[in-house]
């Protein structure tokens, strides 16, 4: 039956192609720091778990800190035991530990990297067959350009150019802080590595949920003939967190909630629930429709009398029933900061699929719950038979896809209550990953670095698309920084954001919905 259904759906083919990857060596810049304790050296271990590493795999991990090889072989395994989704089985950590080495050097530091290219040389020489090399960089972004170039100037960068063993680059977030920023990144990577050698980490990508909204709406035949203007009221998408900055307060006054989560989380769900079908799972096929959607947004208005955006800070509040701070008085955070904490803007897509339907998109801390999601909320029928409001409680039909923390989607319809009288309440379907395939799904680090080795970008950023983006967030930052603290507003910790951000959505007689399940 499956066989039959993967020869009908040229998506399902596409989803279950063979992932063998050519023999590989990681390096990760950065390799003593935080992602790679907790994300990446776990990925690693477990796609060994699966069999889905190379049988030739070798693991360099490149930083400014002096560390023996045996060392770091030590500090990778604890990080294992500790962050793995799997327990941590000594036999299977063995066959990534004995081709796991440091290398010393600094970043802008050329003689390092030709140090590193004569390793990588000797260990494809000892294999006796070509080697590709995968470099991650996981360093903050300060040193992204020194690498890049430095991977130009020692040759590492066209390693094996133009076969399948060419060399690729993993780049971490933040891309950019800025139009100009993205642009100049953008600049020194094709300076050094063509386009198809990249691949720009968003690691909502690597998510279940986000990929499974591409099998949601094009592998269903009954959602697609609904996803228009003319059945759809509105989309929200929100990705709310309840935690504070914590101990990051300084690195956050750099950032700020439409940074670090809305130019790239919350637009790479926007474009992919609301991107035209691809003509094919290829990734230039989703890529092209996602840079599409993106450029189809009208600039958002930052005119202060009718704005379609709206930044506020949290203050002082209950969460989980402990007193926690105010923004401004965490660790690291200006008493005058003007870094909004919480953003929300109404967007409205200029394309003939969703002209005049608004796309609302929130997020922030310290709100009332950790919940990412998005809902598409249907037209309601026409009040004909059930406009007696007494007797019928209607909704509006709702698709809400969970993206974390537990995943799935729920439909929202309305429903006869039983009983002798007709009355009506709304009840929901759920369809929940947890219960449907268990719990121990693969991290999203696992898919993102399998598909870097075997080549396939279609989950990462292409450069235009990081543009597209960047060209809608900018003119926001930049009319903010000219405001200073002006029409900054607050929020109480744990709760669903500054009343301003209900205002957004009244013109269009529209309303947050409580997020989550
Ligand atoms: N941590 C996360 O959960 C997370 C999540 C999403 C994205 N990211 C992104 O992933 C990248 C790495 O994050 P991370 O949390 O692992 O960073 P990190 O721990 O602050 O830094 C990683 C390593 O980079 C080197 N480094 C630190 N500061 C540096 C500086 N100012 N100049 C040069 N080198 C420096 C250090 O290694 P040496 O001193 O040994 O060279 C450090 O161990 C960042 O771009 C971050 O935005 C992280």
């Amino acid at each position: 039956m499956l066989t039959d259904e993967k020869q009908r759906h040229p998506f399902l083919q596409g989803l279950s192609k063979h992932r063998g990857a050519p023999p590989t060596v990681v390096v990760i810049f950065g390799a003593s720091g935080d992602l790679t304790a907790r994300k990446l050296a776990p990925a690693i271990y477990n796609l060994s778990l699966d069999n889905l590493l190379p049988p030739e795999f070798h693991l360099i991990g490149y930083g400014r800190k002096e560390m023996a090889d045996d060392a770091f072989r030590r500090a990778v395994a604890e990080s294992v035991g500790t962050f793995s989704r799997r327990e941590f089985n000594s036999d299977i950590w063995e066959r990534v530990g004995r081709n796991t080495v440091y290398h010393h050097g600094g970043y802008d530091e050329r003689p390092a990297f030709d140090r590193l290219r004569e390793r990588i040389d000797v260990i494809e020489k000892d294999l006796g067959r070509e080697v590709q090399a995968l470099f991650y960089i996981s360093t903050p972004p300060s040193v992204f350009k020194p690498i890049l170039e430095n991977l130009g100037a020692s040759g590492l960068a066209r390693r094996h150019q133009h076969t399948p063993f060419a060399s690729k680059v993993v780049i971490e977030k933040p891309f950019g802080s800025d139009l100009d920023s993205a642009r100049d990144l953008n600049r020194v990577i094709t300076q050094q590595f063509e386009e198809r050698q990249v691949y720009r980490i968003d690691h909502y990508l690597g998510k279940e949920t986000v990929q499974d909204l591409l099998v949601q709406r094009f592998a269903n035949t009954i959602f697609e003939p609904l996803w228009n203007r003319r059945y759809v009221e509105c989309v929200q998408i929100t990705v709310a967190e309840d935690l504070g900055v914590g101990s990051r307060g300084g690195y956050y006054e750099q950032s700020g909630a439409m940074r670090d989560m809305v130019q790239n989380h919350t637009m790479q769900l926007l474009s992919l629930i609301a991107m035209e079908p691809p003509v094919s799972l290829d990734p230039e096929g989703i890529r092209d429709e996602k840079v599409k959607l993106l450029k189809a947004i009208q600039p958002v208005s930052v005119d202060e009398s009718k704005p379609d955006v709206v930044r506020a800070q949290y203050t002082e509040g209950l969460v989980g029933g402990r007193k926690v701070p105010g923004y401004v008085d965490e660790d690291g955070v200006a008493d005058d900061s003007s870094t909004e904490t919480y953003t929300a803007l109404r967007l409205n897509i200029n394309n003939w699929r969703w002209a005049g339907v608004p796309f609302y998109m929130r997020s922030g801390k310290r709100m009332a719950r950790r919940v990412s999601e998005i809902a598409v909320q249907f037209k309601r029928p026409p009040g004909i038979l059930f406009s007696d409001a007494e007797r019928f409680d209607l909704a509006s039909n709702t698709m809400v896809i969970q993206i974390q923390p537990d995943e799935g989607t729920t439909l929202l319809l309305n429903s006869k209550i039983p009983g002798l009288e007709t009355r009506t309440q709304p009840v929901k379907m759920h369809f929940r990953y947890r219960t449907t395939y268990g719990s121990n799904t693969p991290e999203a680090y696992e898919r993102l670095i399998l598909d870097a080795m075997v080549g396939d970008s279609t989950l990462f950023i292409r450069g235009d698309e990081t543009e597209a983006s960047w060209r809608l967030i900018t003119p926001i930052l930049e009319s903010w920084r000219n405001l200073g603290r002006r029409g900054m507003e607050g929020y109480v910790a744990g709760s669903w954001g500054p009343l301003a951000s209900e205002r957004l959505l009244w013109d269009n007689r529209h309303e947050w919905r409580r997020a989550g399940p």
